[in-house]
C-alpha cells in the first residue's frame, strides 16, 4: 500500500495462471533497473532489447487478446483519463490496444523501439513511429496520456514529456505475471513524490493512472 494511491476494488474474477518463474525472465531485471536507474539503459541493451522484441513480431498478435483486454478497458472505465489531443502508446507491439486507445485522442503515436513489432501491426488507428521511450521524439509538456501496457517505465521521459494536466496509465496484462511487471507501489516510488494515482485489478491484470499532485 501506498498513501499516494487510491486503490478501488477489483472487477471481476481472478484468471487462474500458471505460475511460472517470472522473476528470473531476462525482461524482469531490465524493467527492475530501468525504472530506477536510467544509467542502466544505453545503446548496447535497446539494441538487444530491439533485436528480441523484432525476434517474437511475426507471431505476438497469435496470443489470446480477449483476457488481456480486460485490464486495459477497467483503467479507461474506471482510470479517470481523459480526453486530448496528443496521446502517446508507448511499447505499443503490434497494436492490440491501439484502434481503442485512439478513442481517447485528436492524435495517437503508437512509438515502439522494435521495427517488426511495427510493421505486423494490425492496428487501424494511431501513427506508427519507431522510437525508444528512454528519448522520445517529443516536446516538454505535450503529451497529454501516456499508456504503458507491458512495455519499459522510463521515469524521466514521463516527468518531461507530460503535460501539466497529463496522466501515465500503467497496465500489466497479467498482473505480477507479466514479465515486464512494476507493482503500483514501484511505479509511484520511480515517479516520485510530485505524482499520485489510482489503481486496480481487474480480470488477470492491474493498472494504475498516475498524474501530477
Ligand atoms: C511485452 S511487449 C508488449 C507489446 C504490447 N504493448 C502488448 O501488450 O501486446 C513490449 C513492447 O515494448 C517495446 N519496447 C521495449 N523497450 C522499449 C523502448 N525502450 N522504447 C519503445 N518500445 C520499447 C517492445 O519492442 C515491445 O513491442
Amino acid at each position: 500500500m501506498n498513501d499516494r494511491i487510491s486503490y478501488l476494488p477489483r472487477v471481476g474474477a481472478p484468471v487462474l495462471m500458471e505460475k511460472t518463474d517470472v522473476n528470473s525472465h531476462p525482461m524482469r531485471k531490465v524493467t527492475q533497473e530501468v525504472a530506477f536507474d536510467r544509467s542502466s539503459w544505453d545503446s548496447a541493451r535497446a539494441a538487444k532489447v530491439s533485436d528480441l522484441f523484432d525476434s517474437m513480431a511475426s507471431t505476438w498478435s497469435e496470443r489470446d487478446f480477449n483476457s488481456r483486454v480486460v485490464p486495459v478497458t477497467d483503467c479507461l472505465e474506471r482510470g479517470g483519463v481523459s480526453h486530448g489531443s496528443l496521446g502517446v502508446e508507448l511499447g505499443s507491439g503490434t497494436g492490440a490496444y491501439s484502434d481503442m486507445l485512439s478513442e481517447l485522442f485528436l492524435s495517437l503515436l503508437c512509438v515502439d523501439i522494435s521495427q517488426e513489432m511495427l510493421i505486423n501491426s494490425r492496428a487501424n488507428r494511431g501513427l506508427r513511429v519507431r522510437g525508444d521511450g528512454a528519448q522520445l521524439p517529443l516536446s516538454d509538456s505535450s503529451v497529454d496520456g501516456l499508456f504503458l501496457i507491458n512495455t519499459l517505465l522510463f521515469p524521466d521521459e514521463v516527468e518531461r514529456i507530460l503535460s501539466p494536466s497529463g496522466y501515465v496509465a500503467w497496465i500489466s496484462t497479467n498482473g505480477d505475471q507479466t514479465p515486464i511487471y512494476l507493482s503500483p507501489e514501484e511505479v509511484a516510488t520511480a515517479l516520485g513524490d510530485s505524482f499520485s494515482g489510482v489503481s486496480s485489478e481487474a480480470g488477470g491484470g492491474t493498472w494504475s493512472v498516475f498524474r501530477r499532485k
